[in-house]
């Protein structure tokens, strides 16, 4: 059965609800066991025995938070064997680099492939709310994500 993670960091919030939608739909498709871990609590214990991580962040300055890199690098090097992954991250809208490059570029570095491709969430300019729609577009990548881990 698979046990998977969602770990994410969020500084105002909008990658803390894309996080928990992400989560809900992996329910939805089926898996059942499914920690929700926020950078501000979690550390590489979190991450034992899980199968599958999703990893999140906001993009800050084109990559992701400094503090999530550190605190996955960590994880892999504890954790690292056999594992699969999906990335996602949020962004300003129209943006075509975001923080999901840079995870997915960490997760290759130490063997671990993802199930699905990276997914932008786009947060409306000023950073205080997720584009319309967004919520939504999560739920149905955690479905994709449970649909490909099977
Ligand atoms: C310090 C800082 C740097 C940022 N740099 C970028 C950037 O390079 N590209 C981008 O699209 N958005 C950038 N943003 C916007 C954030 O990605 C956006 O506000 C984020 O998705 C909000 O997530 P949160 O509510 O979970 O903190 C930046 C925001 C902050 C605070």
């Amino acid at each position: 059965m698979t046990k998977a993670i969602v770990f994410y960091d969020s500084r105002y919030g909008n990658t803390e609800t894309v996080a928990r939608a992400i989560m809900e739909g992996m329910k939805k498709g089926g898996i059942e066991d499914v920690l929700l871990a926020s950078m501000k609590t979690a550390d590489e214990e979190d991450f034992r025995g899980r199968d599958l991580w999703v990893i999140g962040s906001p993009t800050h300055w084109g990559s992701a938070t400094f503090r999530l890199k550190t605190l996955l690098v960590n994880a892999m090097k504890d954790e690292g064997k056999d594992k699969r992954a999906a990335v996602f991250d949020t962004r300003y809208k129209g943006m075509s680099r975001g923080a999901s490059g840079k995870i997915s570029s960490l997760l290759e570095t130490y063997g671990i492939p993802l199930v699905t491709e990276p997914m932008a969430f786009y947060v409306e300019s000023g950073g205080s709310s997720l584009a319309s729609g967004e919520a939504e577009k999560a739920q149905a990548y955690g479905a994709e994500i449970a649909g490909r881990s099977r």
